[in-house]
């Protein structure tokens, strides 16, 4: 059975809510292991002091007993601490009484660089925040708390996936040097996984390519506008020669420029996955937009908000890679059973006679 998540949450709302399908059952969960993981999310050099309201924390509503996966569908939530003050803003039915506390005034500046003027003529909406809320990074919350249930699946079979900020001391000057001018920063995140086997995705179909799979992945964050595999954009500037890792007789490499992957495949070496994240769209010292009321020239809304927030991304990224390599690898070692799962996967490496 493939691996499934579906999310669903605005940024204001009551919570976000993730559903994990195709788990295998008897996986230990560690709720500490979520929340620390959640917590790290919220940190960071350059990120709002929303992150302290929120102290978010992973709740379970189905398929977990006693920490055990149970094989059905894992419902997971974590609560917007934040959502008090929004009640009347982002009530899911007409709000009754007098509006009150955040959100109760439509938006109708757009942001260059966020989903508000793309998002409001998509669907039709009147208020820019009915596009802003779920385009928001905030849902990235639960993205994580499932690359961690991916992460306890993936280290049955020890396989382990960390994220990291590329160049973080020059990252550190650069944020303070936003800050003081008012302005937002991005950077370049990098993911590595350690100890996937060979032969998790395929070269058989473009849609299975790991790599391409992984890209997706990663593409698909908020603020991501680049993504690279092993030596990625640089390859393209070196001879073939200085490009290819070479074969060992025991089958490893003694470099790695493809990252892990040849022919969309693992090839069994640490799979490394870079992303570039742009500079976040909300800023101090707002560009020209219009105002979609009065169709006049106005300045971009002007909200709280973070000046980089590249830590974060490292752990979403991290959470990204971690399920779309769990996904990979329960699809070739299968198993409705943790214990099956890992048995096919020692098997298969025997057989290959890998490591
Ligand atoms: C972890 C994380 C935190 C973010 N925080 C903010 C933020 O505080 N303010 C902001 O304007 N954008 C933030 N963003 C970026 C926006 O969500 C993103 O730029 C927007 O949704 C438009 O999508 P796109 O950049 O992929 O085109 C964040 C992104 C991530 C990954």
């Amino acid at each position: 059975m493939t691996l499934r998540l579906a999310t669903a949450g605005e940024s204001h709302g009551p919570a976000l809510v993730a559903i994990l399908t195709g788990l295998p059952a008897g996986l230990v969960l560690d709720r500490d292991a979520i929340d620390a993981d959640l917590k790290r999310r919220q940190e960071g050099y350059g990120r709002s002091p929303r992150q302290q309201i929120e102290q978010d924390r992973v709740e379970v509503l189905a398929g977990l007993r006693h920490g055990r996966t149970l094989g059905t569908p894992l419902a997971l939530v974590v609560r917007n601490v934040d959502h008090k003050n929004w009640t009347w803003g982002m009530s899911p039915w007409p709000p009754e009484g007098e509006p009150a506390g955040k959100g109760t005034k439509p938006v109708t500046l757009p942001r260059p660089g966020h989903a508000d003027l793309a998002g409001v003529l998509k669907y039709g909406h009147a208020d820019v925040r009915d596009a802003l809320e779920r385009a928001s990074a905030r849902h990235t919350a639960v993205h994580v708390a499932a690359g961690a249930v991916a992460k306890a699946l993936l280290g049955t079979i020890e396989v382990e996936v960390e994220g990291s900020v590329v160049d973080e001391d020059a990252l550190r000057v650069r944020i303070d040097e936003a800050r003081s001018q008012r302005d937002t920063v991005g950077g370049v995140v990098e993911v590595r996984a350690r100890g996937v086997p060979p032969g998790l995705g395929t070269y058989a179909d473009k849609a299975d390519r790991l790599d391409g799979r992984l890209a997706a992945a990663v593409m698909g964050i908020q603020a991501v506008k680049g993504v690279e595999i092993g030596d990625g954009f640089a390859l393209a500037t070196r001879f073939g020669s200085e490009a290819h890792d070479e074969i060992r007789t025991d089958r490893h490499r003694d470099t790695n420029h493809a990252g892990g992957l040849e022919a969309g495949t693992s090839n069994g070496e640490e799979i490394v996955v870079r992303a570039a994240m742009k500079p976040l769209p909300t800023l101090m010292k707002p560009l020209a937009s219009v105002d979609l009321q009065t169709g006049e020239p106005a300045q971009a809304l002007v909200e709280r908000s973070d000046v980089a927030a590249v830590e974060a991304l490292a752990v979403v990224a991290e959470a990204a890679v971690a399920w779309e390599l769990a996904r990979a690898a329960h699809e070739k070692f299968g198993g409705d059973a943790v214990g099956d799962f890992v048995g096919a996967w020692r098997a298969y490496v025997e057989r290959i006679g890998w490591r």
